[in-house]
């Protein structure tokens, strides 16, 4: 019979050079598996007297024993190489400093719309909000402008497919002033209330979107008068622009819902456009046949209303000399108001 010792270390020095668990485990059937130099030491027994073959049966167990401690050694110690391994590969550092996520902001025009209607609110004034798919009745007629009235010309409107229960064309409001009438008409006098949202005109320039936002104003009691126009117009823009060194000038017009009329224009303080002028907002007196569509008796109730941009109005804060930058939505413009 073979030095069972001899096995031994044959087998543990094996095991050693094993660098991965395949290897191991070829060279653990080497030494233990069926055809294994241990197993056949072992067969080899039955041929010795009984003395003899216990002691070495005793031996052949022994180094069974101990090739199958080196054994598991080896396996534990290659999992750990491997643990250790993968750890190294796949460390990070926890000291560098995060990727963090793109921080969003509120739109520049809409940042206006909220402070708009923050402002209006302090001075008592409702906030409303109705259809952009407007009937030509509320867009028009009932602003004292009859089919066929030159005065439609001035809005460039787009009209949408499908018509309203009288059969007149629905279109995309050209301006909030419709919110005037259907606002009054759910409310009894008197009527203090702004209205906010999107219109749309067949336009596009510097200072005109195809979309774009207005802000309608309305306030009607028995003794509103055009005094409290410029009054209350004039403090929004001095809280509006957090400063009373505004130019601001209210322009004779012409609104078939409004006599008298007036535009109402600011000068940029800053930017490219400085010391131009900007027409910032329609308003007027509410013509008595509007007052009338309100439901409201003419004799009795009086009022202005005015109706806003807020695009323009954000040029004039922040200087800004061509509204399509609104829209184009570039982050490099956009994030310098986040
Ligand atoms: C009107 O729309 C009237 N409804 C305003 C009004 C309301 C008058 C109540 C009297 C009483 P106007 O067409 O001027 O009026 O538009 C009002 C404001 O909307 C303009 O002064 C301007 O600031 C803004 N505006 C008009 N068209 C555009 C456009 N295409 N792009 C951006 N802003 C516009
Ligand atoms: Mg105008």
């Amino acid at each position: 019979m073979q030095d069972v010792q001899a096995i031994v270390d044959r087998a543990l020095a094996e095991f050693g050079r094993a660098s991965d668990p395949a290897a191991l485990e070829n060279a653990k059937a080497r030494y233990l598996g069926k055809n294994g130099e241990l197993t056949a030491g072992l067969k080899s027994l039955a041929a010795l007297a009984p003395e003899a073959r216990r002691s070495a049966g005793a031996a052949i167990n022994a180094a069974k024993q101990a090739i199958e401690d080196a054994l598991e050694a080896r396996r534990a110690a290659l999992a750990h190489e491997r643990m250790q391994a993968r750890l190294a590969q796949e460390a990070f550092d926890v000291t560098l400093p995060g990727r963090g996520r793109g921080r969003g902001g509120v739109h520049p025009v809409i940042r206006t719309w909220q402070r708009v209607e923050a402002l209006f609110r302090t001075i008592g004034f409702d906030v409303a909000d109705g259809p952009e798919i407007e009937t030509d009745w509320f867009n028009f007629t009932a602003l004292n402008q009859p089919e066929n009235h030159p005065a439609r010309s001035m809005h460039d409107t787009f009209y949408v497919e499908g018509h309203d229960a009288a059969g007149m064309p629905l279109l995309l409001r050209t301006h909030t002033s419709p919110m005037q009438v259907r606002y009054a008409r759910m409310h009894s006098a008197p009527i203090k209330v702004i209205a906010p949202g999107r219109t749309y005109r067949v336009d596009s320039d510097a200072t005109h979107s195809p979309m774009f936002h207005q802000v309608e104003g309305l306030w009607i009691d028995e003794d509103v008068s055009f005094a409290d126009l410029k009054g209350v117009y004039t403090d929004f823009l001095h809280r509006f622009f957090e400063t009373e060194a505004l130019e601001v000038r209210f322009r004779p017009s012409f609104f078939p819902f409004t006599e008298p009329s007036a535009e109402i224009d600011m000068r940029f303080a800053s930017g490219p456009l400085k010391g131009r002028w900007l027409e910032i907002s329609g308003s007027g007196q509410v013509h008595p046949n509007v007052v009338r569509n309100f439901g409201l008796d003419p004799e009795r109730y009086i009022g202005f209303a005015f109706g806003s941009g807020l695009e323009r109005l954000t040029m004039l804060r922040y200087g800004i000399d061509d509204l399509r930058l609104f829209f184009d939505g570039d982050l490099r413009f956009l994030s310098q108001f986040a």
